[in-house]
């Protein structure tokens, strides 16, 4: 029998600049798709897949994200006196009871790598996820739970793939596998020409903690920064790490054009904005 997952580690110490000036001041996690920051969307993810101790790795103007699942008790009573009652439950218990949030500080962001690192007093000796927020993931069955069904199946780290086009393998980690899915091969960021497939690495990560050791040994890599790539990399060798293709739709969420396919396609799902976006749409289209 697996051990179950109880850590999910939320690296939101990056700096965004992808979505500058937005996020100048204000976190890019914390941006709403429709009426729900990206971090919320990511939560309920981890919580759906079992986990019960939530560790967000933050920076410099992340204050809003501790706030965003801290009870707001003034806003509460604001909205009960003013018989609010759908808005109040929207807030309440965003973080069910028996769940544990945990804040650590990156000092500096060095990379994702170091990110997780900094995690490590938080997860112990345990397997953990971790959870990239911009990338959003639509489907039936949240991905960090597909995962760790997986886990129970094979043990190991598992590691969310999704093929992508051959000229965008330079924007991500990619992998080669083996007839049973085990990756032999992991590299960050490589050229077109030199990459080992079109299997992409995106946010979902269930890990061994053995990588914690790698992670202290792991030198600045591609962009200079500590990359957790390079660290599973490394581990390889020692422990099977498999790659897994997810059932949903990914939306690269720090990236504008990402962002806003987002937006669309869970604005057109929701019944109480959907019908009339929809008109919108074909309106401004001219149809
Ligand atoms: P990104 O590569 O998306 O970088 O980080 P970024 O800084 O957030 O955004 P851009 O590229 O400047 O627009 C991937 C994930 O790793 C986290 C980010 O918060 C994001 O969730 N991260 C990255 C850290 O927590 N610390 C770091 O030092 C770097």
């Amino acid at each position: 029998m697996s051990i179950p997952i109880r850590s999910a580690v939320f690296p939101v110490a990056g700096r965004g600049t992808r979505f500058l000036p937005a996020t100048k001041a204000s976190p890019k996690e914390m941006l709403p798709i429709v009426d729900k920051p990206l971090i919320q969307y990511a939560v309920e993810e981890a919580l759906d897949a079992g986990a019960t101790k939530l560790v967000f790795v933050t920076g410099s103007s992340k204050r809003a994200i501790e706030d965003h699942f801290d009870t707001d008790a003034e806003l509460e009573r604001a909205l009960t006196e003013s018989g609010k009652t759908d808005l109040l439950e929207s807030i309440r218990n965003i973080v069910p009871s028996g769940v544990t949030c945990i804040y650590i500080r990156q000092g500096e962001p060095l990379g994702l790598g170091h990110a997780v690192l900094c995690a490590r007093p938080a997860v112990g000796d345990e397997p953990f996820f971790v959870h990239l927020a911009d990338d959003l993931i639509a489907g039936d069955t949240g991905c960090l739970a597909q995962m760790a069904r997986q886990y129970d199946k094979q043990g190991g780290s598992v590691i969310a793939v999704e093929e992508v086009p051959h000229e965008d393998t330079s924007s991500y980690g990619i992998v080669a596998v083996d007839g049973d899915n085990r990756i032999t091969e992991i590299v960050e960021k490589p050229a077109p020409e030199d990459a080992p497939s079109d299997s992409a690495v995106v946010g979902r990560y269930l890990l061994a903690p053995e990588i914690f050791d790698k992670l202290e040994t792991t030198e600045r890599g591609a962009g200079g920064e500590i990359q957790l790539t390079d660290a599973i990399a490394d581990l390889l060798g020692e422990s099977a790490v498999y790659a897994y293709a997810f059932e949903g739709t990914r939306y690269d969420c720090g990236s504008k054009l990402g962002y806003l396919k987002a937006t669309l396609a869970y604005g057109l799902n929701r019944p109480d904005t959907g019908p009339a976006l929809r008109e919108h749409i074909l309106e401004v289209l001219g149809r």
